[in-house]
């Protein structure tokens, strides 16, 4: 089998972003839908100068609805069975109808320029059988 690269894709500039609030982007086609968050502390997978840099699909893992980021409980929510997943652990699922967690984009940093691009997706999105269509 033949393994398709993904492709890298500038997002935004990590000074660019506020704490605590989430950016929509699509990655790595304009049908998948994914948010990058900059918590404000360091997390697991994070990067930037903060380390606190992350970015999920944005598709509910248990039947494919769109996610709505709480600034309150920081967490993405699902309007549909209310699953909750947690950025600042990796996408953990924490409460909810769905079984698997949500996708990570990976992210890498430039230093030079500040931008952030996307890279690969780690978990299967909602609704695949590849990531790549
Ligand atoms: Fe999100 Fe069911 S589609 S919990």
């Amino acid at each position: 089998a033949t393994t398709l690269p993904y492709p890298r894709e500038a997002i935004t500039r990590a000074g660019a972003l506020e704490d605590n609030v989430p950016v929509p982007f699509n990655y790595p086609d304009a049908e998948s839908f994914c948010q990058i968050i900059k918590t404000g502390h360091p997390v697991p997978g994070g990067i930037g100068p903060d380390g606190d840099i992350v970015a999920f699909s944005t598709q509910c893992t248990h039947n494919g609805c769109p996610l709505s980021y709480d600034k309150e409980a920081r967490t993405f929510k699902c309007g549909c069975h209310f699953s909750i997943f947690d950025p600042e652990m990796a996408g953990q699922m924490v409460d909810g109808q769905s079984t698997e967690n949500l996708p990570r984009i990976l992210l890498e940093h430039d230093t030079a320029d500040d931008s952030l691009y996307a890279v690969a997706v780690e978990g299967l999105i909602y609704g695949r059988q590849c990531n790549l269509l």
